[in-house]
This record gives structure tokens, C-alpha cells and sequence, in this order.
């Protein structure tokens, strides 16, 4: 197994989504700049959802008109259903280079809170989304959320988040990262969760995407890195949450995790200085 780990900085969207105000496009493009420097090479920048939904994240066309550049970084934007993907695709998501996140829950009671719709709904969403996504080339990455608990349905069985990766795996393949939305998990819950996920894909395959509350996430990578995760979401500064889903805490943060990565001898190829500025600059956004 390598002891190189892969950060996928979603800050500016798991982060920006829940700021109690909107943030100038030019602040988010501020911010990912900063990012892009500090030589991450996987942004999630925006989300092409309704704007009634989630206004935090409306403009991101403006924004994916307005970044660097940087070869070998991937931008990526969250796509619930096809008019997210005309949205995409207008905004030159295409042609630019981008790729597209997808996401299901692996509970109900999530599933209708966070897309109105259940599980197998936002399935069936999703499947033309891949299908276009698949045949213009274009890089699919997949979610599924609360992976531990649920604010509405309580705990989440190992067999539900299974069961949910495989629905993402029956579109296409794509590597998935695993949320646990609510900060709730323990390394005792990680780790048989994903276990059991690991039975069915390979782990070089998942990302674990902690949120944190009382500061478990950095416990919980570790467990993820004992059963061979190598990719990891977090998010610069710690911002972060889910609208959505009540009591979701802000993602780990980027700067904590490479502290980690570090101290047990991973490589990440990311810049802990310039994170440190885009800690800060992402603090004074808020
Ligand atoms: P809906 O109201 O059921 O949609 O929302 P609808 O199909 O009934 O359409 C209603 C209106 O919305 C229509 O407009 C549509 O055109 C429009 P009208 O005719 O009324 O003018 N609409 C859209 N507009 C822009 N972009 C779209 C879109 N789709 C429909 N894509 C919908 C369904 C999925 C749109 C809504 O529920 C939604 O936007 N949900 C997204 C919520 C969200 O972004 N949550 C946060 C991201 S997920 C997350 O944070 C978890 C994660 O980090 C992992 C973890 O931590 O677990 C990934
Ligand atoms: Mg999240």
C-alpha cells in the first residue's frame, strides 16, 4: 500500500453551502486560487443545485469561468440531476476540463431532506447524468452520505451504506467517498462500516469524508488509513456542514489532516504553509 494520500479540498462547497450569507463570487475565487497553489490536486468548487435550495452556491458557473489553471488539479462540481448537468455543461464544464460529483444517501430519511426525493429516486436522477457525464468524458465521482446515522432515520446500518455504494457502482464505476454527515461515527463504527464496504470495493476505490464533532475525524482517518483508505475530503479552515441535515458539524480540516498525514509519515504533496494562509483568508470570508 503507498504512503501517498490524496486530499480532495471541498471546503469551497461543503464549506461555503452552509456560510449563513452568501460569499462574492470573487471571495470563492480568492479562496480556491489560494488552494489550487498550495498544490492540492483535487477542488470541489460549486454545485450545480437549485439556487432556492442552496443560494450559497448559485454562480458557480462564474466561478469555473475564473480559476486557474494548474495541470495535474481537478475541479469538480456537485450535479443532482440532468438540469444540474444542462448547467454544467453551459457553463463549459465540458470543455473546461471539470468533473462532476454525484450524491445519494444511504438513508431515507436524508435522502428526502437533502433532494426531496428516496434513495432509489435520486438513483434513477443520477442515471442520465452518468450516462452523459460517461459519454462526453467527463470524471464522475460519487457520494453517499450518512454513512454512520442520520438526523431523521437514526443509526445506518453497514448493509444500507453497501448497498448504497453499489447502487452508485450500477451506474458506473466510480471511486466513492463515504460521508459521515453528521460527525457521529467512532473508529469502532468507521471501522465496521467500512469493513463491510471494503468486502465489496476495493479501498483504494473509497474517500472518507468525516465531518467533526468533538474531534473524532482525525481518529476516524486513522482507522480509514488502518483498512488502506488513501483519499480523504476535508476542508480548509474547517468550514462546513450540511443545511440539510441538523447538527452537521463543518469538515475536518485540511490543515489538521496534513498535520496528521505528517506526523505518521504520509505524502501528500500539498503545501502546509499556503494551506495556512488559506485557513485564515477562509476565516475572514466567514
Ligand atoms: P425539487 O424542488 O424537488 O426540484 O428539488 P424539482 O425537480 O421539483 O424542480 C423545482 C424547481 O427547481 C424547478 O424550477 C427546477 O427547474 C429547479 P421552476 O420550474 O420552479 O422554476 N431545479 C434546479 N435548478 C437548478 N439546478 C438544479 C435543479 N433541479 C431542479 N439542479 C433538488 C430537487 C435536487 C433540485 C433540490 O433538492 C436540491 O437542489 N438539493 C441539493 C441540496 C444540496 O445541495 N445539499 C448539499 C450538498 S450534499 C452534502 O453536502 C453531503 C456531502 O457533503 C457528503 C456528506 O457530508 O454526507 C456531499
Ligand atoms: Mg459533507
Amino acid at each position: 500500500m503507498t504512503d501517498y494520500v490524496r486530499i480532495h479540498e471541498v471546503g469551497p462547497r461543503d464549506g461555503l453551502q452552509n456560510e449563513p450569507r452568501p460569499i462574492s463570487v470573487a471571495k470563492r475565487v480568492a479562496l480556491v486560487s489560494l488552494l489550487a497553489r498550495a498544490g492540492l490536486r483535487d477542488i470541489e468548487v460549486g454545485s450545480f443545485v437549485s439556487p432556492a435550495w442552496v443560494p450559497q452556491m448559485a454562480d458557480t458557473d462564474q466561478v469555473m469561468a475564473q480559476l486557474p489553471k494548474v495541470n495535474g488539479l481537478r475541479y469538480a462540481v456537485l450535479v443532482p440531476n440532468m438540469k444540474g448537468w444542462q448547467g454544467f455543461k453551459a457553463a463549459g464544464g465540458v470543455a473546461g476540463g471539470f468533473d462532476i460529483a454525484v450524491f445519494i444517501s444511504a438513508s431515507e430519511g436524508f435522502s428526502q431532506s437533502n433532494l426531496n426525493c428516496s434513495v432509489a429516486q435520486s438513483v434513477a436522477n443520477l442515471a442520465p447524468v452518468v450516462q452523459a457525464a460517461k459519454a462526453e468524458g467527463v470524471g464522475i465521482r460519487g457520494y453517499v452520505s450518512c454513512v454512520i446515522d442520520c438526523p431523521f432515520d437514526g443509526p445506518t446500518s453497514p448493509a444500507q451504506v453497501v448497498d448504497a455504494v453499489g447502487m452508485l457502482h450500477e451506474l458506473a464505476p466510480m471511486p466513492v467517498s463515504l460521508g459521515d454527515t453528521l460527525g457521529h461515527g467512532t473508529p469502532e463504527s468507521v471501522t465496521r462500516m467500512l469493513e463491510a464496504v471494503c468486502k465489496a470495493v476495493p479501498p483504494a476505490q473509497l474517500a472518507g469524508h468525516f465531518h467533526d464533532t468533538g474531534g473524532r475525524a482525525l481518529m476516524n482517518i486513522e482507522a480509514s488509513l488502518d483498512l488502506g483508505l488513501r483519499a480523504f475530503d476535508t476542508a480548509v479552515g474547517g468550514l462546513g456542514g450540511c443545511p440539510y441535515a441538523p447538527g452537521a458539524p463543518g469538515n475536518v480540516a485540511t490543515e489538521a489532516v496534513l498535520d496528521l498525514l505528517t506526523r505518521l509519515g504520509y505524502e501528500t504533496g500539498v503545501d502546509a504553509a499556503i494551506i495556512a494562509q488559506a485557513a485564515k483568508l477562509a476565516q475572514e470570508l466567514r
